[in-house]
């Protein structure tokens, strides 16, 4: 079976690590599993698409990725995804929390429905919780390891997408900034991701686009569009030692969007 070669030796960046992400069966999450396997690093991905993420361990290869079910809201789920790392490999070095439920858009709050908030609130905020309450059992004693949360331009302003949505996407980079209050004394870093708007699978669905409307999509950086790659590679940043001294921080990959105004001022589009 033909499997994702690694990269030569010196250009590996997580060589020997260990990761769990989950929701790392489609998008940006089997992009980083890719990343991360040829760089040398073992994954374990956890989801609930089972026949998706076994297909992306086995072009991964065998060697170096696991699929293992999980659901993020399922306290027991998320142990055994960490314990699955453990008992392959002996260690956990980076967990990213990536899964995400973007729940049903609705025109006014007055349509949205509780349980919807709650479902949407429980695997991106809960889920996350979760995966850093067990990734820190194991990394604690390690006395080393790398939380990534994947965030979301929703993490920071107000308006992009749903309540919901923007709600757990905010409570996630405060979730971030306590874990690496507490545990930076354990060696630990905990940073959260947080992407602009890609035109994929996911995106499309939630915002009801087509390529054109995708196309059409505002941007400060003219010219450059936002690949699943380009967040794959700010996660390998996190968790590579290349970022060995940032902790508590919030990535943006989002070329500007969420630091400059577009609306008012001396550049403003007009
Ligand atoms: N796509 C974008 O434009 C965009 C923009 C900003 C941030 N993000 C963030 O990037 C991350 C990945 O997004 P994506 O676009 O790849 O989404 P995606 O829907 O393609 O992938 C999400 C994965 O999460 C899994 N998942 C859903 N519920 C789960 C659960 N309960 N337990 C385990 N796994 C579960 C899904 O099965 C899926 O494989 C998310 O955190 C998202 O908020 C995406």
């Amino acid at each position: 079976m033909a499997s994702i070669s690694q990269l030569p030796l010196a250009a590996r960046r997580l060589d020997g690590k260990v990761a769990v992400i989950t929701g790392g069966a489609r998008g940006i999450g089997a992009c980083m599993a890719k990343l991360f396997s040829r760089h040398g690093a073992k994954v374990v991905i956890a989801d609930i698409r089972d026949q998706l993420g076994q297909s992306v361990c086995n072009e991964i290869g065998p060697q170096s990725a696991t699929y293992v079910h999980c659901d993020v809201t399922k306290e027991i789920e998320v142990e055994n995804a960490v314990n699955t790392a453990i008992s392959k490999h002996q260690k956990l070095d980076i967990i990213v929390n990536n899964a995400v439920l973007a729940g049903e858009t609705k025109p006014s709050i007055l349509d949205d429905d509780v349980v919807e908030f709650e479902r949407v609130i429980s695997v991106n905020l809960t889920g996350p919780f979760l995966g850093t309450k067990h990734a820190a059992r194991v990394m604690i004693p390690a006395k080393r390891g790398s939380i990534i949360n994947v965030g979301s331009v929703c993490s920071s302003v107000g308006g992009v997408a749903t309540h919901a949505y923007t709600s757990s996407k905010h409570a996630m980079l405060g979730l971030t900034k306590n874990t690496a209050a507490e545990l930076g004394k354990f060696g630990i870093r905990a940073n959260c991701l947080s992407p602009y708007f890609i035109a994929n699978i996911a995106a499309k669905e939630f915002f009801k686009l087509d390529d054109d409307g995708c196309a059409a999509v505002y941007s400060n950086l003219k010219g450059v569009a936002l690949k699943e790659d380009d967040v794959a590679e700010g996660a390998l940043f996190l968790a590579s030692d290349d970022s060995k001294y940032i902790s508590g921080h919030n990535l943006a990959v989002d070329g500007g969007f969420t630091t400059i105004n577009p609306v008012f001022g001396l550049y403003s589009e007009s």
